[in-house]
């Protein structure tokens, strides 16, 4: 059991805890709303200060991590900042040369091409395989620990300079899809090279998982310690999974992470996690039971069937599609009313359902949020 996350003293006492109480389905004045990659290119802060660095120079400077952290909060009413990072930053630890290419986006120049690949990995050394992991007998001795650490040092910066205004949220990539981008060795529509992993070296791939996991359980611990308040945890290429590989090659794992991350902290200073897996409207019944506090809906899914199949008791979060943005103003308005009536404003977090467009019309935004803050909660 690790003593406490960070010395909370340290910190200022947060002025708005709506997602926090929203994420205990307590009473909220308007729902919460913060926005996926909210930090980024539709900003043109971001893109003025992306033409001066290289994108994963920006993920590990803290302060400059920090400063495009705060850039959306800085302009809009958003109730949650995220730390600015990426979910290869755990790849790159582990000895992965990676780089943010631009009209391409990440391209890694060393994939996985066979399941010889993955020993030759800088693996961190935990206690014992599948043994809930003690992170304090972690050695990290040939990882690139430094990586992360930067990280954990633009949290702790973050938090500090966010003076308690929001929460800060940290996040990482789950094994799938961390595993996906290193066998492709980057984006793809199919992911078949990863894909096809599965079906060629099953028992392989779930070594490379539970590897995964075990990483990415003391990377989201870690966060939790430097400062963030909220976890959301990224299963973005889920997508690319029928039922049956999602019920093996990724259910399992995120279950065993939120198990390894709850039982790190004590009740008091467990961190709310957020599970985001998309297109998984196949398995929506069992995502309740992974132990995730919130589920977090992809644009596709339709929120008032979604509830009658998670339940009353799990909050959500999402879910408006992100290109909706591109509406009118008054449209846009209508869009996000209706989205808000068909959730409901009880333990739900307004949001989009995958990451905003660097093409977005900047205005929108400030609409979108006016429209989620003005929906009446009547609480
Ligand atoms: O949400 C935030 O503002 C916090 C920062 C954040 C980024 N990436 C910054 C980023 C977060 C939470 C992520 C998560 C992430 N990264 C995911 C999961 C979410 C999702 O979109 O499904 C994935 C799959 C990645 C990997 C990744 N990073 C890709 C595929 C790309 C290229 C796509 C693109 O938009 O260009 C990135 C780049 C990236 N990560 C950018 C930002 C702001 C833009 C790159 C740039 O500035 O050049």
């Amino acid at each position: 059991m690790l003593s406490s996350p960070p010395d909370n003293k340290t910190f200022a006492k947060l002025k708005n805890d709506l997602i926090l109480r929203a994420i205990k389905m307590e009473k909220v004045e308007r729902v919460p709303v913060w926005i996926m990659r909210q930090a980024g290119r539709y900003l043109p802060e971001f893109r003025e200060i992306r033409e001066k660095h290289d994108f994963f120079e920006i993920c590990q400077t803290p302060e400059l991590a920090c400063e495009v952290t705060l850039m959306p909060i800085r302009r809009f009413a958003l109730d949650a900042a995220i730390i600015f990072s990426d979910i290869l930053v755990i790849p790159q630890s582990l000895g992965m040369i990676i780089e943010m290419k631009e009209g391409k986006g990440p391209v890694i120049q060393n994939p996985l091409t066979t399941p010889t690949d993955i020993i030759k990995l800088n693996w961190p050394k935990f206690n014992q395989a599948n043994v809930i992991i003690d992170v304090n007998e972690v050695k990290t001795e040939g990882m690139k620990i430094e990586v992360l650490k930067k990280v954990y040092q633009a949290i702790t910066l973050t938090r500090i300079s966010l003076n308690g205004k929001v929460p800060l949220i940290g996040f990482s990539g789950a094994p799938w899809t961390l595993m996906a981008y290193m066998i492709e060795g980057g984006s793809s529509l199919t992911f078949l090279k990863a894909r096809s992993w599965l079906y060629k070296y099953p028992d392989e791939s779930i070594f490379l998982l539970q590897k995964l996991s075990e990483v990415i359980a003391h990377h989201l611990i870690q966060q939790v310690k430097a400062g963030a308040q909220i976890l959301q945890i990224f299963e973005s290429h889920a997508e690319c999974m029928n039922k049956q590989l999602f019920q093996r090659f990724s259910i399992p794992y995120l279950k065993a992470i939120a198990n390894v991350v709850k039982s790190s902290f004590d009740k008091e200073t467990t961190p709310p996690l957020i599970l985001f897996a998309k297109g998984v409207q196949h398995s929506l019944s069992l995502l309740n039971s992974l132990g995730y506090d919130v589920i977090s809906l992809d644009w596709t899914l339709d929120p008032e069937e979604a509830k009658k199949i998670l339940g009353p008791n799990i909050v959500l979060q999402g879910n408006l599609d992100p290109s909706a943005l591109f509406s009118s103003k008054e449209a846009l308005q209508n869009l996000t009313t209706d989205m808000i009536s068909r959730f409901g404003t009880k333990g739900y977090i307004a949001n989009l359902g995958h990451g905003i467009y660097p093409e977005t019309p900047i205005e929108n935004v400030s609409y979108f949020i006016e429209a989620v803050h003005s929906y009446p909660t009547n609480l």
